[in-house]
C-alpha cells in the first residue's frame, strides 16, 4: 500500500494520524481515547516519543539529537538489528534503524486481542540491494507497535527468514527511558544475574547488589534475566515496568560524564535525564531455518511508583 492510500484510509476515530517530519519522512501519530500517545518514524521504525495523557514524555530525546537520515536520532526506542554493538561486521547495532521502512498492510493476521482496546500500526522492512552486498540473508522484518487504551506501550517484531540458507542475528530494542535523577533510579529484576560487562571486554560477572543504582557508567548485558523489570523513579513519581517475551537478555547502558562529552548528539549532562534498558538477544544469537520467523515483545508501562512491586508478578501479556 502507498502512504497515499494509507492517509487517505485514516479515520480521525481511529486515534492514527500520518505526519512528516523535517527530512519529509513519515510518522505515524497513534493517540488512546485518554490522551495519551506515541509516535512512530519510518524512519528506522524508531519509536520517537511516547507520552502519558498529562502529555508528559516517557521516553528521552536528547537536546543535541539529529534529525537527519541515516543516522538514528538519539534517543526514543531504537530497533538494532540484524546486530547488537559491534558484535559482526555491520556498522555499530545494525541497519535496521537507519534505513527508511515501509506501512505494512499485508502482515498476516497476529494472534492478539484487540478488542478496539489498542491503536497499532504495521511497519514493515526488507533489505535493500545494499544492505544484502554487507548482509547477504533475505528477511522480512515486520514491527507492530500499539498503544492500549492506558497508555501502555507494546512493539512485537517479527523476523522471517525468505533466504534459501539459515541466518543468525542479534536484536534489541534499544530504549532510552526519561528519569528525574539517574542518581534516584533503581532497577530491579536483575540482581544475582550474570552479565556480560562492555566496559571490561565483555568479561562475565555476577550482580550481587539488591537492585542496580548508579553511580558511574555502565554497559552490561543482564543474559537470561526474568520477562518482568522495573525502573523506579521515585522522584518522578513513576516507574516503568518492561515486561517481554522471546528476548532473554537486558541491556543496561548509561554513558555517564566523560563518555556524553564524547558524543555530539548527547549534552554533556544529558545522561542524568536518562537511562536505556533494552529487551534484547544478545549473549546468544537467534538462528531462523528457512521459512521460519522469530517473535520478540516488548511491553512498556509508567506506573505510580507506589504500586510498582505489584507489577512485577504479571508476565507479558501483548
Ligand atoms: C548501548 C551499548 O546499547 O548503546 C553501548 O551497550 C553504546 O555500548 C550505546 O555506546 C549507544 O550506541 P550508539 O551507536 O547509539 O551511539
Amino acid at each position: 500500500m502507498s502512504m497515499g492510500s494509507f492517509v487517505n484510509s485514516m479515520d480521525p476515530r481511529s486515534g492514527l494520524e500520518v505526519i512528516r517530519d523535517w527530512n519529509g519522512v513519515a510518522q505515524v501519530v497513534l493517540r488512546s481515547p485518554k490522551g495519551a500517545s506515541a509516535r512512530v518514524s519510518l524512519h528506522g521504525g524508531q519509536v520517537v516519543s511516547w507520552r502519558n495523557d498529562r502529555g508528559e514524555d516517557l521516553l528521552f530525546t536528547s537536546s543535541k539529537a539529529i534529525f537527519k537520515p541515516p543516522n538514528a536520532m538519539r534517543g526514543g526506542i531504537q530497533m538494532c538489528f540484524p546486530q547488537f554493538g559491534y558484535s559482526g561486521t555491520l556498522e555499530r547495532h545494525g541497519f535496521a534503524r537507519n534505513r527508511i521502512w515501509a506501512l505494512d498492510d499485508e502482515h498476516p493476521p497476529l494472534n492478539h486481542n484487540d478488542n478496539g482496546s489498542k491503536v497499532s500500526v504495521d511497519l514493515i522492512l526488507k533489505p535493500s540491494e545494499d544492505d544484502l552486498k554487507c548482509w547477504p540473508h533475505c528477511f522480512e522484518f515486520r514491527l507492530r507497535v500499539s498503544l492500549s487504551k492506558d497508555g501502555d506501550l507494546s512493539l512485537i517484531s517479527r523476523i522471517r527468514n525468505v533466504n534459501g540458507k539459515p541466518f543468525s542475528f542479534s536484536f534489541a530494542y534499544h530504549t532510552y527511558l526519561s528519569v528525574s535523577d539517574i542518581s534516584e533510579v533503581r532497577i530491579e529484576g536483575l540482581e544475582t544475574l550474570d552479565y556480560l560487562d562492555n566496559l571490561s571486554h565483555k568479561e562475565r560477572f555476577t550482580e550481587q547488589g539488591d537492585a542496580i543504582t548508579f553511580e558511574s557508567e555502565v554497559d552490561r548485558v543482564y543474559v537470561s534475566s526474568p520477562n518482568v523489570v522495573a525502573i523506579l523513579d521515585h522522584e518522578k513519581k513513576h516507574s516503568f515496568v518492561i515486561r517481554k517475551d522471546g528476548l532473554p537478555d537486558v541491556v543496561v547502558w548509561n554513558p555517564w560524564e566523560k563518555k556524553s562529552k564524547t558524543m555530539v548528539d548527547f549534552g554533556d549532562e544529558e545522561y542524568k535525564q536518562m537511562l536505556c534498558v533494552d529487551a534484547a538477544a544478545v549473549e546468544r544469537a537467534i538462528t531462523l531455518r528457512p521459512g521460519e520467523e522469530w517473535t520478540g515483545k516488548l511491553e512498556l508501562s509508567a506506573v505510580l511508583s507506589t504500586n510498582c512491586s505489584d507489577h512485577l508478578d504479571h508476565p507479558v501479556s501483548i
